[in-house]
């Protein structure tokens, strides 16, 4: 809900509520931003500014209080006294840097005003925007700050664009879509970081004096950062004021937090500012990408629930759409593979329930490792010698879907595409441009390459009824220069334009063609991308516990819907850690499913293990990727837990990084259930695999066998105990408040309701309302 009184924009939702107003000097003045109050409140909750202080730079002669510095401004210009990081900095021929941005009018819309390049979240019946228009009339610009707000899931959204009133040229550099200034309530921050592999670790630090930086620089969201920033006041999953920022974009974005004297702190997000430099003609408009904020005091949990319920409804392109579980070849293969190859792997992921078969890389030209080939997509005859179509037709009849990797955004240099035309890549005029796993960067500033991969990727998907689509884009922008651009100051953001109108060419008119994008893993996790993608590849890092940190950090901004999670082999390859099955499931269970290892390679008892995992998952896939997300806090360090919750039913991963000798007792604690409902509480049955207890196995059963002999060797392929097992009927009180687990294994006898975690060991707990109750 919007309403204005006197110049006064009260911005409502759910629980939320955003207040500002015009000063007499025309500035726009935050007077609060927090978890809702009546608007007689506001008097109490806003900054009082009582007195001046040394130093204060006044505009206004007769009221020394009024300082711009001081004030929590919605938007902040340079020049009067505000020495702050600016919302805007730009440079006008006569008057320098100088700007001063006062209010003008506004207009409050029953709906979401369109953006005219780029991307934004969807309007929403409920959705209300209020259009801000400021002005600077010594130099003529004109900035719009719209806000949309989305009542029922408790985000606001904001952007902003500037409109060049003047008769000149004039130069931007640095236009942020969000400017908040808050009181510091003593916030820690969370943002996401790491590199190929090790993708979306969540970080932590306070707020202290000087500025925090979050940014990308590589042209693309990037696996050094995630553009998603959180403020929490408590440091807690569950408790606090916690605020989440991402933004609609995939590009070069950033995210500063600074902490001013008085305790005031301002957050400014938008495009980069380092390597951006807009110069916009008389008349033109730039429009900045959008951000969403939530606010909630429920503490973290409470803001990624709003983002997950926004992003599945307001975000994606096909709202509560059920993710299919998904065999990909690319860890079982890698290039090595022919369609004979392909297809065994395939009947054998039908074995276990698969939905979907997915080819990756090296289906097509000469493409045999990732030196050459990139750029020309038709089928490599060695391997498909009867084609693609006739391939995917034998997919097709074991009633499976059909899905290809492509690389659209990429060229080998040892490349028909590159040899036609080595104008289309990025490159400066006078320099070679770096490489980047063998590869180059097409220009996705040039229109030409744009039409290009829209009429490929188009064919390829027609021509072969392809139901999904693995678009892969594996390095980071270099050289930035776009051949065909007037000015060069936008390129990393045209490039983002350019894939977006490809993007939306290629997916929008075949609803039907999901799409996972993937950037060597997570590399390009972010909203812009969830515009199009059903799913992101989160990490080539599939060794489960890597997977506890990757998964937990993206669950902060991303809805497990978005996620895409594979059980693949162990030891894993990134870090030869060896996993049990049963975890390397239930990480992956938390998300869009998929399998990725040799299944040749897997024993008998695998197979099944795996065939009951997926009817498992299936039975519970709307809760698993549409529930409610909770992470804990818990005391004990060597454990995480993890619970998702649809309606009356709750799944709970209880997981072990490494075992201590002689476990304590454990309690255990579920959030949010109902208190008085009985609960069946019930761990998913799970295969515990002999081979875990080697010469250890005679704890189990009376009689000595060889660890390296036939029978143990043989009796592994197709026995495995029960793992855990667990049933008990209980209140949500109970399980709110914390029940017992039972005792692991401890090397001093063994017995069927023993949990053997060990290191790497888990569990999953179903807790369902009890049918007659
Ligand atoms: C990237 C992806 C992998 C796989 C390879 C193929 O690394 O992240 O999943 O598709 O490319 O080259």
């Amino acid at each position: 809900m919007i309403k204005v009184v006197n110049q006064r924009f009260y911005l409502h939702t759910k629980n939320t509520s955003y207040v500002f107003e015009v000063t007499c000097h025309g500035h726009l003045n935050q007077l609060y931003f927090g978890p809702k109050i009546q608007e007689n409140d506001i008097e109490a909750v806003r900054l009082k500014h009582n007195v001046a202080l040394g130093g204060n730079i006044q505009i206004d002669n007769k009221d020394s209080t009024y300082v711009l510095d001081s004030l929590l401004l919605e938007f902040s210009s340079v020049g009067k006294g505000d020495y702050r990081e600016p919302s805007i900095e730009l440079i006008d021929p006569i008057t320098n840097f100088n700007s001063n941005f006062v209010f003008d009018s506004y207009e409050v819309i029953d709906n979401k005003p369109a953006i005219e390049k780029g991307l934004m979240s969807k309007d929403h019946p409920k959705a209300m925007s209020l259009i801000v228009k400021l002005v600077d009339l010594s130099i003529n610009q004109t900035v719009f700050l719209f806000y949309t707000c989305y009542e029922e899931f408790d985000i606001i959204t904001r952007r902003l664009s500037i409109k060049n009133d003047s008769k000149q040229e004039i130069t931007v550099t640095k236009l942020m879509s969000v400017t908040l200034d808050l009181l510091n309530r003593d916030y820690t921050i969370y943002n996401l970081s790491g590199t190929w592999a090790r993708e979306s670790h969540r970080q932590k630090r306070k707020v202290s004096s000087g500025t925090f930086i979050n940014q990308s620089t590589t042209g693309a969201t990037s696996h050094f950062f995630n553009s998603g920033v959180m403020l929490s006041s408590l440091d807690r999953e569950n408790e606090g004021i916690s605020i989440g920022f991402n933004m609609v974009y995939s590009g070069n974005h950033y995210c500063s937090i600074q902490q001013h004297y008085s305790n005031v702190i301002r957050i400014n997000m938008g495009i980069n500012p380092s390597n951006f430099h807009l110069k916009l003609a008389p008349n033109e408009i730039f429009e900045t990408p959008e951000v969403i904020i939530s606010l909630s005091n429920q503490g973290n949990n409470g803001v990624s629930k709003n983002f997950h319920d926004f992003i599945n409804q307001c975000i994606v392109r096909q709202p509560d759409l059920l993710k299919p579980i998904v065999y990909n070849n690319w860890e079982a293969t890698m290039f090595d593979f022919n369609e004979e190859k392909l297809l065994r792997l395939a009947k054998k992921a039908k074995e276990i329930g698969v939905e979907l078969f997915v080819v990756d890389d090296g289906w097509f030209s000469n493409r045999n490792n990732d030196q050459s080939g990139l750029g020309d997509y038709h089928v490599n005859k060695k391997k498909f010698p009867k084609g693609l179509q006739s391939f995917f037709g034998k997919i097709k009849d074991l009633d499976m879907k059909c899905g290809i990797w492509v690389e659209p955004e990429m060229v080998n240099i040892d490349s028909n595409l590159y040899r036609t035309h080595p104008e289309w890549v990025i490159k400066t005029p006078y320099t070679q441009s770096a490489l980047g796993r063998h590869q180059l960067v097409l220009d996705l500033s040039n229109r030409l390459v744009q039409d290009y991969i829209i009429d490929n990727v188009s064919k390829l998907i027609d021509d072969n009824q392809i139901d999904y689509i693995k678009w892969d884009m594996n390095r980071h922008i270099s050289d930035a220069f776009g051949s065909t651009l007037k000015h060069q100051g936008l390129f990393y953001h045209e490039y983002v334009l350019g894939l977006y109108r490809v993007l939306n060419e290629i997916f929008i008119p075949r609803p039907q063609v999901l799409l996972e994008m993937c950037s060597s893993g997570g590399n390009r996790f972010d909203l812009g991308m969830l515009c199009f993608a059903t799913q992101i590849w989160s990490s080539d890092n599939t060794d489960p516990i890597e997977r506890l940190k990757i998964q937990e950090g993206l669950s902060y901004f991303y809805p497990l819907s978005s996620i895409s999670n594979h059980v693949s082999i162990s030891p894993h390859p990134s870090t030869l850690r060896q996993t049990p099955l049963s975890t390397r499931f239930n990480v992956s269970a938390f998300g869009a499913l998929g399998y990725e290892l040799d299944l040749n390679n897997v024993t008998r008892v695998e197979l099944k293990e795996m065939k009951d995992q997926v009817d498992f998952y299936k039975k519970y896939r709307k809760l698993l990727q549409y529930g409610t997300f909770y992470r804990f806090d818990l005391t004990k360090q060597n454990c995480v837990q993890w619970q998702v919750t649809l309606k009356d039913t709750s799944i709970v991963g209880y997981f072990q990084k490494q075992t201590n000798a002689v476990e304590p007792f454990e309690f255990f604690k579920t959030f949010g259930l109902d208190e008085f409902t009985i609960y069946h509480f019930y761990s998913k049955p799970q295969r515990l695999m002999i081979d875990r207890f080697k010469e250890h196995l005679h704890h189990v059963i009376p009689i000595h066998l060889k660890p390296s002999g036939f029978v143990l060797t043989q009796a592994e392929k197709y026995i495995a105990m029960e793992d855990g097992t667990v049933s008990f009927f209980v209140s949500g009180n109970a399980l709110n408040s914390g029940i017992v687990l039972n005792n692991q294994f401890m090397a001093s006898g063994y017995n069927k309701d023993l949990r053997i975690l060990s290191d790497f060991g888990s569990q999953l707990y179903v807790i369902e309302r009890e049918e007659n109750e």
